[in-house]
């Protein structure tokens, strides 16, 4: 049997410019809302990524027409034939329980199969099944299917979240689009990639307001319609490539990002003794090594965000000094720890917090990716490291970042992707 490995040798300085891929937390919400418009939307700056692929699967296997050439995506809903997308497919990816809120609002009816995605956590869906109810739907769940029918058609309605999700606001906002009346989502998640979904809604002619504060206002417009849209660069990606420079002393440049939706990493970069100027959308990151230990706790937006405390645990290992990782939304997001404590970092894990006390260098070592931003943080120690790390489980970074080490290798770094027999 074969395996795919990435083979780091560390210690090379990351130097020089490199461009930002479309968001992959955004992309996965926009594919599947692009086929409420029924009729060919375009959306360009999609990555191409594992993600992206396994969705364009799913959307034509309910029968859309999907063309993806470069980074313009053409989605066309108008020729779907079923309310249920219920393959095997759907249990490769955890977005793929959008589809829920873009059936259900396409056709008053949706069946799905349970989701899959990265094992770190519960990761519950209750927030979301009590807002489609509120807007008319009996669930079921059953033998891994889970149904939706609103048999009057889905109304308007006032929803409040329990809990602070990111995944149930967006499949409430797509249901809610094509529905009768008025809704209101309070306590809403306010994420960038939530942003970028509201927008884009109201290119294809739906009225959602509020979104980026804790209230969305949609009024449901009986029909949608095609359109462009430019997917926003991706947040985690960006934060990762900040990161990386840091953690190798480099002195990078980022191109089409957003330094707003940075402001929590380049806040801890900053604290930590790293060089951090944005411009409009370029952001320079440039680092003499010399660190100090910081500490964060991961929050909602504009908090610092819970895909970026894996990569930041790496740059944490060789700072001066003890830090602390507060994980307060996913509780098995930690499984990185014995990777990067076999590279020789002084790391700790105590339930949802993670002590890091600095360690003058890590070594390469065999490690393991346990999930995708996992896999992100064993790349950054890796570049860090003296010697080769060599990183099995690659596809899970593959679902989220755009060529990651042909990225890197432009910037310096010494990476290749290997198969090797086992
Ligand atoms: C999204 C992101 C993911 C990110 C996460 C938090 C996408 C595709 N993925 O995931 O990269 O790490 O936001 O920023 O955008 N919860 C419930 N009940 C629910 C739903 C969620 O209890 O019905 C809990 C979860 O277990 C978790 C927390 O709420 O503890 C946040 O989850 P949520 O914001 O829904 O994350 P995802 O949408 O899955």
């Amino acid at each position: 049997m074969q395996e795919t490995r990435l083979n780091i040798r560390g210690g090379k300085r990351l130097e020089g410019n490199i461009r930002v891929s479309g968001g992959k937390n955004a992309s996965v919400a926009l594919i599947p809302a692009a086929l409420l418009a029924g009729e060919p939307c375009v959306l360009e700056n999609v990555p191409d990524i594992q993600d992206v692929r396994v969705l364009l699967k799913i959307l034509r296997e309910v029968g859309a027409k999907v063309e993806f050439a470069g980074d313009t995506l053409t989605v066309d809903g108008s020729t779907m034939n079923t309310h249920a997308a219920t393959s095997p497919t759907m249990h490769r990816m955890r977005a793929s329980y959008y589809l829920l809120g873009v059936l259900l609002g396409m056709f008053g009816r949706a069946s799905i199969a349970s989701p899959g995605g990265c094992d770190i956590g519960a990761r519950p869906i209750d927030q979301h099944i009590k807002g489609l109810k509120a807007l008319g739907a009996d669930i079921e769940n059953k033998d891994g299917v889970l149904s939706a029918v609103a048999e009057k058609g889905v109304h308007g309605a006032e929803i409040y979240l329990d809990v602070y999700s990111v995944g149930a606001t967006i499949n409430i906002m797509l249901a809610a689009v094509l529905g009768e009346g008025r809704t209101v989502i309070t306590n809403a998640a306010k994420e960038p990639h939530i942003v970028d979904l509201a927008n884009f809604l109201n290119a294809m002619g739906a009225y959602v307001r509020g979104a980026g504060t804790d209230i969305i206002r949609i009024k449901g417009v009986p029909k949608l319609h095609g359109c462009y849209h430019s997917v926003i660069p991706d947040q985690i990606e960006t934060g990762t490539l900040m990161i990386a420079a840091a953690a190798t002393c480099g002195d990078v440049l980022i191109e089409g990002a957003i330094p707003a939706h940075m402001e929590a990493i380049s806040a801890k970069l900053l604290e930590m003794g790293v060089r951090v100027k944005e411009g409009e959308d370029l952001i320079a990151v440039q680092s003499d090594g010399r660190h100090r230990a910081v500490s964060i706790k991961t929050l909602p937006y504009p908090g610092f965000p819970t895909d970026l405390q894996q990569p930041f645990a790496a740059l944490l290992t060789t700072a001066k000094g003890k830090g602390v990782i507060t994980e307060t939304i996913f509780e098995s997001r930690f499984r990185y720890v014995t990777e990067l404590a076999r590279m020789g970092a002084d790391i700790s894990q105590v339930g949802r917090f993670a002590y890091i006390e600095g360690v003058s260098r890590l070594t390469g070592a065999l490690v393991d990716a346990c999930d995708l931003r996992a896999g992100a943080a064993l790349v950054v120690a890796g570049l860090m490291a003296e010697g080769e790390t060599r990183i099995r489980e690659v596809h899970y970074i593959d679902r989220g970042y755009e060529n990651f080490e042909r990225k890197l290798v432009a910037l310096g770094a010494d990476i290749e992707r290997v198969r090797v027999d086992v």
